[in-house]
Parts: structure tokens; sequence; C-alpha cells
């Protein structure tokens, strides 16, 4: 909302409904002072920063907005660098503070080096989410070498001890939440994959005992796809901070005079409940974060073809899926892998993105005029940073794939990594693209990461580990630029399912794989953690005829799980009977009802499968003109047979229609919260959609 200068270098940024607050002290230290409620600015006005660290030695205990190494400071730090001379330690002296509007920079340097540190904070005016980062800058000729750069430090403000929410999750069983209390020492959460990857999380939640609906909750997300470090602590002091930034693990950078390197962001913020972190973030990610081509437009209802036919794809088969999928209301078609080179399975063809002429012999365009005619779009699959040793491409560059001479190259999944950081690649792998792009209509790509690198040489870098951010800021470049050239043009982010979800993925892709595991009960837990941070329009979820290792559910069961999301269908259609293929098509009609609430509503989680055997969810509009609830449970305990619904997020002084097993309501909002519809939840595959409307 606003960014106050108190005289005594105190600044005050405000959101809608928080404060954070920072200054300089006497010795020029930039230093934390609050985070949280609002309290009034002009108590700022007057305050001490507390004397802590009046005597160097006890540098430790100062709260900071961003650690430099050196001195007698002990703790982790945030940068970390070695300048021309042999010097490492960083000595940094205020220099000045320029408030823009809702934009604050604070301004350090060193004291005898040419290195400048800008600490960079926004805030917007109908949110409560901050934006950091920081911008180190070599004002000098000679190359300062930095070992370490992270983006933020956070501060939290209770001494007792937080406890941190993230994931421990793999292939198939993304975003598992794990919940560790930090009481000394530190916590890591990181990825050393080359991507963001399926196991840890850039982010952090740190709360006391917060439910959904209560409980402070502190959290941050780094919008970074490579590998990324979350280094959480608490010290001798008691004091929690949190750093976030790009991996120190294999990192070098070499910053050449004159260069400035900007970090990735941070995006953070206070809230009340985890309900409320996600629905903040829920809103600042389509207001803010999402490329502005789709980010407020509906996502279409996708078909994929890769559950159904996987590498075995041609024109006549997925145009008898596409006549299909479109009788059941679908929207776009997307021809998953195996349409290019000789790709008949997965040892062969990556990096041959030529349309494979023996599958399409008269080209693809005959498929993608079917497609059109039956008036869907048409999208296609690519893993454009990949090669299989078994490709035209590699025969012809095997340089090209990140490699050591004298190592064995270690393939997963058959395949190599491309070395990005090369132009040659990137031409190559725009121009192919591109030409696709540009001589077919196609509306949609999915691009997909399959492997983890290994073996990571790449012999045209002057300082090699610089290859791990060089190889991200390549992908979002190459993604940036097909955007620009081809503007209708959405692109979904796919790393073997949910690998590449993060907020540096949502700041360039329209959409994300949720989860190569498209079985609906797992769904229920995969889906409510992806929401934990991240948007719910961005989840791709489709209903597919896989049941992986659960009971069997039913294709209604699966589209409510699906529907809670930007629906897909992904079943081999083909082998569908008349009936199925009407629950279909009954059901995409009612997505297209309803999606505006999934997709741009605010979701609020009233039961949880695991914890409750229930799933319920509340999509409420932002004016609470309407809602739409999804119930779904795969088998309750007999003291759950009668359970009222009680709805949250309603307006309490509307009046709600609504029908519950076949009764209609009307209520007001207030009753709907605290005194709730009976229901009886019984049984497997009990599931229900209850649309809620405002008289
Ligand atoms: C990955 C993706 C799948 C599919 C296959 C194709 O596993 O996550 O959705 O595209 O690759 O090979």
């Amino acid at each position: 909302m606003a960014i106050f200068s108190c005289e005594n270098n105190i600044f005050v940024l405000e959101t809608k409904n928080t404060q954070y607050v920072l200054g300089i002290d006497k010795n020029g230290y930039n230093r934390h002072i609050h985070w949280g409620r609002k309290c009034p600015v002009s108590d700022f006005l007057s305050t001490d920063i507390w004397d802590e660290n009046s005597n160097h030695t006890e540098l430790d205990m100062a709260k900071q907005e961003y650690t430099v190494f050196g001195g007698t400071m002990y703790r982790e730090s945030d940068l970390k660098v070695q300048f021309p001379d042999g010097c490492r330690e960083i000595e940094l002296e205020f220099v000045d503070a320029k408030i823009g509007s809702n934009k604050l920079t604070v301004t350090f340097k060193d004291k005898v080096y040419s290195l400048e540190i800008a600490l960079k904070y926004s805030v917007n005016d109908d949110d409560d989410i901050i934006t950091r980062w920081a911008e180190i800058k070599n004002s000098g000729t000679d190359t300062i070498f930095i070992d370490r750069m992270f983006s933020a430090e956070l501060t939290l403000p209770s001494v007792e001890p937080y406890t941190f929410k993230n994931t421990n999750g793999s292939w198939g069983g993304e975003f598992v939440e794990t919940e560790s209390q930090l009481q000394g020492g530190a916590l890591v959460f990181d990825s050393k994959r080359g991507t963001s990857g399926h196991n840890q999380s850039p982010y952090f939640i740190a709360h006391q005992n917060a439910t959904e609906t209560s409980g402070d909750v502190y959290f941050g997300t780094l919008a970074y796809s490579g590998n990324f470090k979350v280094l959480c602590s608490r010290d001798l002091f008691y004091t929690t901070r949190i750093s976030l930034g790009l991996n120190d693990h294999d990192f070098k950078y070499a910053l050449k005079g004159n260069e400035t390197f900007i970090t990735p962001k941070v995006f953070c913020g206070y809230s009340w409940g985890l309900g409320e972190m996600s629905r903040q973030m829920n809103r600042f990610a389509i207001n803010n974060v999402l490329p502005k081509q789709f980010n407020d437009k509906i996502l279409p209802v996708l078909y994929n073809s890769w559950e159904a036919t996987e590498f075995d794809v041609n024109c006549e088969h997925q145009t008898a899926l596409a006549k299909l999928a479109s009788e059941m209301g679908v929207e776009l078609f997307v021809m998953d892998d195996g349409w290019f080179g000789e790709r008949n399975n997965d040892c062969a063809g990556l990096g041959d993105w030529f349309v494979n002429e023996t599958k399409f012999p008269n080209g693809i365009d005959e498929l993608i005029k079917n497609v059109n005619d039956l008036g869907m779009d048409f999208g296609l699959w690519f893993e454009p940073e990949m090669v299989n040793p078994d490709s035209d491409l590699f025969r012809k560059h095997p340089e090209w794939a990140y490699h050591y001479d004298t190592r064995t190259a270690h393939t997963l999944r058959h395949q190599l990594v491309l070395n990005m950081t090369r132009k040659d690649v990137r031409d190559y792998i725009f121009e192919r693209m591109d030409t696709m792009l540009t001589d077919h209509n196609i509306k949609y790509i999915k691009w997909d990461m399959n492997r983890p690198f290994s073996e990571t040489g790449a012999e045209n870098l002057e300082i090699p580990q610089e290859l791990w951010y060089r190889h991200t800021q390549a992908v979002y470049d190459i993604v940036d630029r097909l955007k620009e050239k081809h503007p209708d043009v959405a692109i979904e982010s796919c790393a073997s399912g949910g690998g590449r979800s993060d907020y540096g993925a949502l700041l360039h892709f329209d959409q994300v794989w949720t989860s190569d595991n498209t079985d609906s009960v797992d769904r229920m837990m995969i889906q409510k953690w992806f929401t934990y941070l991240r948007p719910t329009k961005v989840m791709r979820a489709w209903v597919t005829d896989v049941n992986w290792y659960n009971t069997p559910t039913t294709l209604d069961f699966r589209f409510n799980i699906a529907m809670q999301g930007s629906l897909g269908v992904g079943g081999n259609l083909t082998k569908y009977s008349k009936e199925d293929l009407e629950i279909g098509k009954r059901n995409v009609a009612l997505y297209k009802e309803i999606r505006h609430l999934v997709q741009f509503g605010d979701l609020y989680r009233i039961l949880e499968a695991q914890k409750d055997e229930i799933l319920f969810n509340l999509y409420v509009a932002e004016d609470k003109s309407e809602a739409v609830a999804f119930i779904a449970s795969n088998g309750t305990g007999f003291m759950k047979k009668a359970i009222p619904l009680k709805f949250q997020g309603l307006d309490d002084d509307k009046i709600y229609s609504l029908t519950v097993d076949g009764k209609e309501y009307k209520k007001s909002g207030a009753y709907l919260k605290n005194v709730g519809i009976p229901s009886t939840i019984r049984g497997m595959n009990y599931n229900r959609i209850i649309k809620i409307k405002a008289e």
C-alpha cells in the first residue's frame, strides 16, 4: 500500500494488512525490525534499533536483511565473494535509500572494493505479498568471484521454535508434505539436480501450530527453477532466519567489471492460517506472476494422448481420439510424445524435432486439420533440453551434451542433457520449435524435462559452475522468445510430472503438469499440497483410466477430483462405453459452468482426504456471489456417517441457494458457516459437486 521512510533511516513497507520494517543502524548495518501485523507508522519514527551489536563480537546477534560474509559474523551469510586481490571479506557501508511507487531500494557498498549491493523491495496496493531480491554490482573493472549469492534473508518474530512445512516428493508422488520443528541448528531444503525437482520445494512455510483457519503463518517462495537452497536456522539467541537463493553447491559466478547480477525474486508474506496463505498466493500469482497472455483467461479443457497411446501415435488413431474428445466437449487436443524422429520408445529420437514420416506420411497438418475441423486447438509435446544418444542430433553433435571426456556419461531414461549454455544449442532448439509453430497451426506446447543432470562438463564456459544458472536462464529465454513471436501459444511446464512447478517456471510458463500419477485417490493429496502456495488454475489434472495403487474409482469420482484444477482428459476414449462417454460429456459440461470459480476463486480446504477421510473443498468467487463445493471420499469410518457440511468463506449476510442430496436449501452465509447442512457421506467413490448461488 505504501512505503514510508522515517528520519532515523527506518523504512516501513505496508501491504494491505501487514507491515514490514527495516532500517540502518549507526554502524551502517542493514537491520530487520518487524514483519507481521500493522502498528502505527509514527511508532517507528522514534524507534531506536536495539543496540545488539554495539560491540562487534556480538554481530552474530543482529537481525539483518542481508548478511555478508566477514568479520565476527559466524552464522550463515547471504553473500560470499573473492575480490581480485584475494580478500574474501565484505565490509559494507550504507549508501542511500530510494523510494519509488510501492518500491524501495536500499543500497550499500563495500568500504574498499568496487562491490555494490542493492536490496530491492516491492509491494502492491491490493495484496499482502512482498517481493524481495538483491542486485549485486561490480562497479570496477576487475572480476569479482562470487561463491554464494542468495536473494533475501527473512527473520521471524517469535523466539519460540517454528515448524517448517516443506516436501519430500518423488516422481509420481509429488509435493508430499513434511513438517519439521526447528529448535536449533539448521534445516536445509534444496535441489542439486538442475531443476527445482520433485523432492524438496524452493519455499518455506513457517508456523507454530497453525491450522487452515488459525495461527500466524510466514511464507516465502523463490522464483527459480534450477538448483535452489532454502536455509532455515535458529541461533543461540533463539532467532529464526531463512535465506533463499541459488544453491551454492557447485556454484561460482564471475561478476565482470560493470556487471550487475540480479538474483531471482522471493515472494513472501504473512497470513492468519494456511488457507489464507494459499488464497493470498493464488491471487498474487494470477495478477502478478503468470505471463500476461493467459493469466486472466480461462484455461481450456484439454485432451492429452500420452496415457492412451504412449509412443504409438499416428494420424488415424489420434483423429479417432480427437473425435471422441470433441464430442465430450474438449477444447484443446494435445499430441504427446512419439511424433518425431525415430521415437518408437524412449530409447531414441529426442533432439530430432522433425515429424516422423512413417507415422505421418501426409505430414502433421493432416492431423491438425482434423483436430481444427472438430473445433479444437492443437498442441504438441517437446522435450527441448534433451537428446538420446540414438538420434541424428547426437550423431552429428555429440559435443552438445554436457560431458567430461574422461567420464562415462550416465543416461537416465536413455537420454542426456543438452548443454544449453552453448549458443548453437539454444539456436537449434529455438529454430526447431519456432519452425514447427510457424509452419503449423499449433496453439499449445507441453515443454517436458525428464532427467536430472550429471557429468556436467561444459568446456565452453570459463567458469563451468555457472552452467546451472545459465541453463535455467536459457530455458526461460527460449520460452520467452517463443512467446514473443507466437503470443497466442500457451506453454505448459512439465518435468516428469511436477518437477518444474516452482515460481520461476510460473513467471514464464502458463500452466504445469502436476504429476504423472493420475490416480484420483493419490491426486486428492497431491493436489492439496500443490495448492498450498501455487495457483489452482495452473494445476493440470487429467481424468484417465489409471487406478495406480488404489481401489478402482468410478469415472464420476475421477472427474470430481480432476475438476478441482484445470481439467484435462487423458483416457483411451476409443475403449470407452457409450455410457462412459456420456458421463464424460456431462462432467465436461458441468466443469465449463463452474471452472471460473475453480480457476479464479478463493479456495477453502474445509476437510482433507488424509486426516478427515473426506475431501471437502470450496471455491468462492471474489465477490462471494457464488461458489462451488467438491466433496469426495473413498470410504469413511462409521462415526463420519452423518456430518454437517459447514461452508466457509461465504458472505454472512447473503442468502445462498444450494441443493444437497436432492434437497434444496436457502440459507444465509452465516448459517451455512456455523450450522451447516446435514449430509451422509458413506461408501467408496462418494462424490458430489454442489453449486452455491447468492440471491
Ligand atoms: C513424462 C511426462 C509425461 C509424458 C511422458 C512422455 O513422463 O511427465 O506426461 O509426457 O514424459 O514421454
